[in-house]
């Protein structure tokens, strides 16, 4: 079986850090987005076919200098041809079913039992979903007691919703879907070839529980953090640090440096090479590396692009995203959810 992932979005919602990085290379846990999505697919995946566009030369370089132990294709869309458009345009590298991936989600889904359901079920096309509160941001599925989809409709205006269902933005496709797909078109999977497939009867819906997130906004790539780090991949409180406190769940990266008083968690991810002067707090945040941060900074919910330096005494509001090399001056005041380093 092959595995296609959707990764040429442009990352519109996480720039500035995305004018630098693409996002399916932001790290998650210090481990690019992508390779730790292929990371979790099946031993049976050979092949794993990258649908990309911006950026696509850095995926390659990606690709080149890291091996990951299976066969990845990058195939490049001059422009970006939507969700559907880029599968169509990797059809040629597919022979059989296959599993499509957003490479922005980050979710417990066991692969293997979804596409033994969907052999059962003999549609097209089966949906992986995941149950939500709000799901106006995603797009919700409507669907029968055997769990064959009726209904898609991509990012619903509150009176529309007629499910908390959501597109967890994993499927299971027959190379059948590409008859229903223009070749060479801007094209939307979600809004224009889902729906009236949904309305066929030819779709089914695969349930899952455990954890699911849309790593693809600041507050659901730190959200992403909270959920890995609970699940204990985080360090252990022996980290040779002195008169430092690391309060777990916590992880850091290689040649990072803490200064005296200062305070490290709970929920923290500190990329490589972040150094840390005294009397600083950190909680919440993701700091991707090669960082300076000075003395007497408080920084919650932040996100910090590489090679920053964040002089002493910075008054930094949550939500905060500070683009890669970006100086604070000491005393400055950045106010909650502002982006420093636009481009
Ligand atoms: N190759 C390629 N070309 N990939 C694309 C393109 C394109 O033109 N446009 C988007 N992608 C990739 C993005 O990089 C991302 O990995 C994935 O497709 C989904 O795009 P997003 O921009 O992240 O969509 P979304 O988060 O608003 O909504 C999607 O995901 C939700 C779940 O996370 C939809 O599939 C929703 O239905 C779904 O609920
Ligand atoms: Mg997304």
């Amino acid at each position: 079986m092959q595995a296609v992932i959707l990764a040429g979005g442009l990352g519109t919602r996480m720039r500035p850090l995305t004018y630098t990085t693409p996002k399916s290379l932001l790290p998650i846990m210090n481990e690019p987005m992508v390779e730790r999505l292929i990371n979790t697919l099946p031993k049976e995946i050979d092949r794993v076919v990258i649908a990309a566009s911006y950026m696509v030369d850095r995926l390659r370089e990606h690709f080149k200098e890291n091996d990951i132990g299976r066969k990845v294709v990058i195939v490049e869309e001059k422009e970006p041809l939507g969700t559907g458009g880029a599968i169509k345009n990797v059809q040629k590298h597919v022979d059989d079913t296959f599993i499509a991936i957003n490479g922005d989600v980050i979710s417990s889904l066991d692969y293997t039992s979804m596409r033994d359901f969907h052999k059962d079920s003999g549609g097209i096309g089966t949906i992986s979903l995941w149950e939500v509160k709000d799901p106006t941001r995603y797009g919700i599925i409507g669907f029968d007691s055997q769990l064959k989809i009726s209904r898609f409709l991509e990012k619903p205006a509150p009176k529309e919703v007629f499910s908390n269902w959501i597109n967890a933005g994993v499927y299971i496709l027959e190379p059948e879907i590409f008859n229903f797909i223009e070749p060479d078109k801007i094209i939307s999977i979600e809004k224009e070839i889902f729906p009236p497939l949904a309305s066929e009867g030819k779709l089914f819906g695969f349930k899952f529980y455990g954890f699911w997130v849309d790593a693809g906004t600041p507050e659901a790539y730190l959200s992403a953090h909270r959920t890995l780090l609970d699940k204990g991949v985080s360090l252990a409180l022996s980290y040779p640090y002195e008169n430092v406190r690391i309060v777990p769940p916590v992880l850091i990266g290689d040649e990072c440096w803490i200064g005296e008083n200062s305070e490290i968690g709970p929920y923290t991810c500190l990329g490589n090479s972040i150094e840390v002067l005294s009397e600083t707090k950190i909680t919440n945040s993701v700091v991707l590396g090669n960082t300076l941060i000075g003395r007497s900074n408080h920084l919650k919910e932040v996100i910090i692009g590489y090679g920053c330096t964040i002089e002493d005494e910075v008054t930094m509001g949550s939500g905060v995203v500070v683009g890669d090399n970006q100086i604070l001056k000491k005393g400055t005041t950045v106010p909650d959810n502002s982006t420093m380093g636009e481009m």
